[in-house]
Order: structure tokens, then C-alpha cells, then sequence
């Protein structure tokens, strides 16, 4: 079986009721980050990763996504009569050549090992990556460039991990490791949001998985786990136990929660600093917050 990764699956199914009364007419992934819905940060670190097969796992209400991955004549013809080639090039990027995409509807909201596994015929026999695109990560070279570089190496799964406080633990997948080997940290098991006490580790999984076709023959029979919903950390879990071959990757590159009304806002900050047509007059802006609260303390 090949090591290349040419298959995402993107879990976009939610309904997103963190960010009402937004999500009542557009789906979370279509909110933006400055200018970009946050869908489109994922297809990008997607493509630079050298995938060529998106797979939406959507639901109903979603079809804005649908329509966003689609080209859009009159706009495009609009900006070619203004000459506004600029913007003419930041629309072609969204454009998806036709057979990239597709698009395979959840009918229930049964979690995301269960969404993952909507996927399993158009994935087949091959390795695939999933892709949270609420968890936005900023860096030098993606993180899911820098997870199929290191899967090339490995073979075994691997799933995006960085620490998390044990406050915070609780929310996430938690990896037990073996030993931690720099960025590979081999996996001896992992749980779906443990309490604080039970955590085996402060390494959370993050929304970036490269897995292998076996976890689809787990999820074939998965049973609902923890929230009454199917896992995908209990089909992870699964393959440690059976074939001893799961890795959490440490990433480098930050990464923004933007499930989270915090994450979100912490996102914008970052995204609207990194860029050049905006740092100046956005940065002063905040070193004027900055100032103006220190002189009222
Ligand atoms: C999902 C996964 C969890 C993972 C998290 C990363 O949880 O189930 O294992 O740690 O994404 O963001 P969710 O945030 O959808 O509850």
C-alpha cells in the first residue's frame, strides 16, 4: 500500500451553535478570519500538503459551502471589466477544479468517528487525512506538509498533538505516550475528554489525523463512547491496541481554537497582525488599547 496521501476528509457537519445567531444562515466555516472563511485556511494547508481529493462530510443547511467552492462567472467577469486582476487571482484560489471535491451528506449528528466513516467509500484502500477546520494552525510550513513528510518516514498513523494545561484537558482527545522522542511521540493509548484526573497525558490531539484504511474497518462497527457519540479517538485507540502503530506529531506552528468564541477573536488578532496591508494601522491601533488601559490603572 502506497505512503502518499492524496485524500482529505474535512468533518463539517456541525451546526455550529457556539457561534448563534451567526450560524443560523451560514455555516461556521464560512465565518472569516480578516477576509478568508476559515474553510479556506484548511483547503490550503490541505493542497500544500499534496492533497488533490477533498472529501465534505456536510449536512443540511450547509450548501453555502457548496456554492463558495464553486466559480462564480459574473463576479469574475465584473473584476476583469474593473481590471481588478488582484482580486480576480484571490477569487481563482478558492476555485476548485471540477471531480476535486465532493461532498457526502451526515444525515445524523452521530460525532465524528461516525462522520469520518461517511467517507469510507470514496477513501477505499489507502491512507487519508482529516482535517478540523476550527483548529487553525499559523506556521512556516503547514502542519499537515509537516505530518505527511513525517508519515512518508513512519507509516504508522499520527495525529496532530501539542500540550495543553489540565484545565484545559478535559476538552480534547488525550494521547498516553511511550516515550517522547521530539516531534513522534509513540502512542501506548488514548482517550476521548478524560477529567483532569484521568488524563494519561497533557498531549491533546488536535484536529489534523493521517490514518490508515484500517481505522475504517474499526468504525465499521464503532459503538458510541464518550457524549453518546462515535469516536474517532476510540477507533485511534483501537489500532494501538491491535497493531501498536499510532503516533501524536508535535507540530510546529501555533494554533487558534476557533470553536471557541476566544480562540476565534485570539485568530483574528494574529491573522489581521501577519498582514502587511493592515499590521500598521491595526497594530497602532492596539498598542492604543494597550496604552490607554495601562493609564487607567
Ligand atoms: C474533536 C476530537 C478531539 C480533539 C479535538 C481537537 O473534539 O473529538 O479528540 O481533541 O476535536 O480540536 P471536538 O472539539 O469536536 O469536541
Amino acid at each position: 500500500m502506497t505512503n502518499k496521501v492524496t485524500k482529505a476528509i474535512f468533518p463539517v457537519a456541525g451546526l455550529g451553535t457556539r457561534f448563534l445567531p451567526a450560524t443560523k444562515s451560514i455555516p461556521k466555516e464560512i465565518m472569516t478570519l480578516v477576509d478568508r472563511p476559515l474553510i479556506q485556511y484548511a483547503i490550503d494547508e490541505a493542497r500544500e500538503a499534496g492533497i488533490t481529493e477533498f472529501i465534505f462530510v456536510t449536512a443540511r443547511g450547509k450548501s453555502a459551502l457548496e456554492d463558495y467552492f464553486d466559480r462564480a462567472p459574473e463576479l469574475e467577469a465584473a473584476l476583469r471589466l474593473a481590471k481588478k486582476q488582484a482580486q480576480l487571482d484571490e477569487l481563482r484560489r478558492t476555485d476548485m477544479d471540477s471531480g476535486a471535491i465532493a461532498y457526502i451528506r451526515q444525515r445524523d449528528p452521530k460525532g465524528l468517528g461516525h462522520a469520518v466513516w461517511c467517507a469510507r467509500r470514496l477513501v477505499g484502500d489507502e491512507p487519508f487525512a482529516v482535517i478540523l477546520p476550527d483548529d487553525v494552525i499559523a506556521g512556516q510550513t503547514g502542519c499537515l506538509r509537516q505530518m505527511v513528510d513525517a508519515y512518508a518516514e513512519t507509516g504508522g498513523n499520527m495525529v496532530a498533538a501539542m500540550k495543553v494545561p489540565p484545565a484545559q484537558i478535559s476538552s480534547y482527545g488525550v494521547l498516553a505516550v511511550k516515550s517522547d522522542m521530539g516531534a513522534l511521540l509513540p502512542a501506548s493509548g488514548m482517550v476521548e475528554k478524560p477529567r483532569a484526573e484521568d488524563a494519561p497525558s497533557d498531549f491533546a490531539a488536535i484536529g489534523r489525523y493521517i490514518l490508515r484504511p484500517e481505522v475504517m474497518r474499526t468504525l465499521d462497527t464503532a459503538q458510541a463512547g464518550s457524549g453518546g457519540e462515535i469516536q474517532l479517538t476510540d477507533a485511534i485507540a483501537a489500532q494501538i491496541r491491535d497493531h501498536d502503530n499510532v503516533f501524536g506529531y508535535r507540530f510546529k506552528g501555533q494554533r487558534f481554537d476557533c470553536g471557541s468564541k476566544a480562540g476565534f477573536l485570539q485568530a483574528t488578532v494574529a491573522f489581521g497582525l501577519a498582514r502587511e496591508d493592515l499590521r500598521d494601522e491595526f497594530g497602532a491601533y492596539l498598542s492604543s488599547l494597550n496604552a490607554a488601559s495601562h493609564a487607567a490603572e
